[in-house]
């Protein structure tokens, strides 16, 4: 069978660092003090640091096999828990939810909750970057068997990873990872739900939780968005 700590480590090696890292990284330098929601095992905070960051770093995430990862650094905070349970109270610069983990907010409640909390952590004129992926491309028309990855994970063994839709119900997405061998024998199946929001939507829980967009992008490159765009990337002010 395979861990929850193989899993954690799985990870990193199938998120190998990349352009959204970068985006991201830049806008942590940037700040006097951020909190990273959804950090996972904590690779952009670690490399905050590593690249010279000497403010305060939160990471904040409910999956303790991640952050029994990203505890390998004792100079940031990581701290146990959803977005809706942060209890910060207006001490960040900047908060961020990168690598889709914005998406694992589903009902319109978490949501609601999520983005006050987020936005009560903020000090005045804070800001909020995370990206979510456009809906109208229909990314997880991509994700099935026929599109399978494989590696070798970091104590050796070669794994094939596949996905599979179980369901799509209005903009929430069903979906399960099978981590196998390389014959395709499972060794743990992981289910998330994903949520898709449109612009629009996604621009009324913002402004409903009093942030006002500052900047919107399609793309690691600060393109525009436009409706061809995978990226819905955005960085909302504080109001
Ligand atoms: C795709 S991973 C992204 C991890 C990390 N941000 C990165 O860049 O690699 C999504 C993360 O969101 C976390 N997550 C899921 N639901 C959450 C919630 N309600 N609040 C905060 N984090 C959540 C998961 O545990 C997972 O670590």
């Amino acid at each position: 069978m395979y861990s929850d700590a193989d899993a954690a480590a799985l990870y990193d090696v199938l998120n190998s660092w990349g352009p959204s890292d970068d985006f991201y990284l830049a806008l942590v330098l940037a700040a006097d003090s951020a909190l990273d929601v959804g950090c996972g095992t904590g690779t952009l905070l670690h490399r905050a640091r590593t690249s010279g960051h000497t403010g305060r770093l939160v990471g904040l995430d409910p999956d303790e096999a991640s952050l029994d990862r990203a505890r390998s650094r004792s100079d940031i905070d990581w701290v146990s828990g959803t977005a809706a349970a942060a209890s910060w109270n207006e001490e960040f610069a900047l908060a961020v939810m990168a690598s889709h983990a914005f998406q694992f907010l589903v009902s319109d409640t978490e949501l609601r909750t999520s983005l006050a909390a987020i936005r009560r952590a903020l000090g005045a004129g804070g800001r909020f970057a995370f990206e979510t992926r456009n809906p109208l491309l229909k990314a997880w028309e991509d994700w099935n068997p026929s599109n399978p990855t494989d590696v070798v994970d970091p104590a050796g063994r070669p794994i094939r990873v596949v996905y599979h839709v179980e369901s799509v119900v209005d903009d929430v997405i069903t979906v399960t990872e099978t981590t196998a061998d390389p014959t395709g024998q499972p060794l743990r199946v992981d289910r998330a739900s994903m949520r898709f929001l449109a612009p629009a939507a996604l621009d009324e829980f913002l402004a409903e939780a009093g942030f006002a967009v500052e900047a919107r992008y399609g793309d690691w490159d600060r393109a525009p968005f436009t409706d061809a765009s995978a990226e819905i990337i955005t960085i909302a002010r504080r109001i």
